[in-house]
């Protein structure tokens, strides 16, 4: 199997980085292939742009992102560190995404990829997408740390909502391009030791722990039962869900 996993933290020493590690050697260790697009060591820019588009404009007066976007796709000339990423998810059978929780969703770093690498007109047009979406027959799952211990992320509790519904949106849209999407896996209460509430044993066997359970869980992730998505067939004309 390959494996991409879109890693986003500013820090290098971070325990999202160890996450990051810990995927990478228990795969190969089973002799899958592992890459890695480390957004920020790589300086992705995840504001799209006029810029991004300059060298080879369709609509000269105003920028509409959509047109430019299908252009760059059907003229090759898109900008090379966006084809590098979507070689990467060509490549890939399972893609993970290893990020902190910021302000109850993913960094600003990782929508501006979305924003950026999932292009308009090339993978995905009306035709294209949901059941039938480009990435189709691979798997994709969020993999977050979140400051909050993993009980708080329940209905009213403080964590602000279940995991699943904090991301959903980022889930769904993976859906829209075709990917098998698993459930979000949550690892709660990391923090830094100066802000976690824990005795300092105690959290560093949480974090041991944590990475242990995470090793178990990639070594089994084939068995793990993906989140459920309406597809074309559930839809009627409006796009609604059709009533049984
Ligand atoms: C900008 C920012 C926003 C954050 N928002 C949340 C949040 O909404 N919910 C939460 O539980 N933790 C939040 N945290 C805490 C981080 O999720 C936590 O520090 C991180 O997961 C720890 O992993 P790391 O050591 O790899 O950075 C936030 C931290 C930062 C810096």
């Amino acid at each position: 199997m390959n494996v991409l996993i879109v890693y986003c933290h500013p820090e290098p020493t971070s325990f999202n980085s160890t996450l990051k590690d810990t995927a990478k050697e228990t795969f190969e260790a089973d002799g899958h292939c592992v890459e890695i697009s480390d957004l920020y060591a790589q300086g992705f820019d995840p504001v799209e742009k006029e810029e991004h588009y300059s060298h080879n404009r369709i609509e000269k007066d105003r920028f509409d992102l959509l047109s430019e976007q299908r252009n760059a796709y059907m003229t090759d000339s898109l900008p090379k560190e966006i084809k590098k990423e979507i070689q990467k998810i060509e490549w890939c059978d399972l893609l993970i995404f290893q990020f902190p929780l910021w302000w109850h969703q993913q960094p600003a770093i990782l929508k501006g990829w979305f924003d950026r690498v999932f292009v308009s007109g090339g993978l995905y047009t009306s035709t294209m997408r949901y059941d039938k979406g480009y990435f189709k027959g691979k798997k994709a799952i969020c993999s977050v740390t979140s400051g909050a211990p993993v009980t708080t992320f329940t209905k009213n509790g403080r964590g602000g909502e279940s995991i699943e519904v904090l991301l959903r949106s980022m889930n769904f849209s993976l859906h829209y391009m075709g990917f098998t999407v698993l459930p979000p896996y949550l690892f709660g209460e990391i923090q830094n030791k100066d802000y976690t509430y824990m005795q300092p044993d105690d959290f560093t066997s949480h974090l041991k722990e944590s990475i242990n359970k995470w090793e178990d869980y990639l070594q089994n992730i084939h068995q793990v039962e993906p989140l459920s998505f309406c597809g074309w067939n559930d839809w009627d004309n409006n796009g609604m869900e059709r009533k049984v």
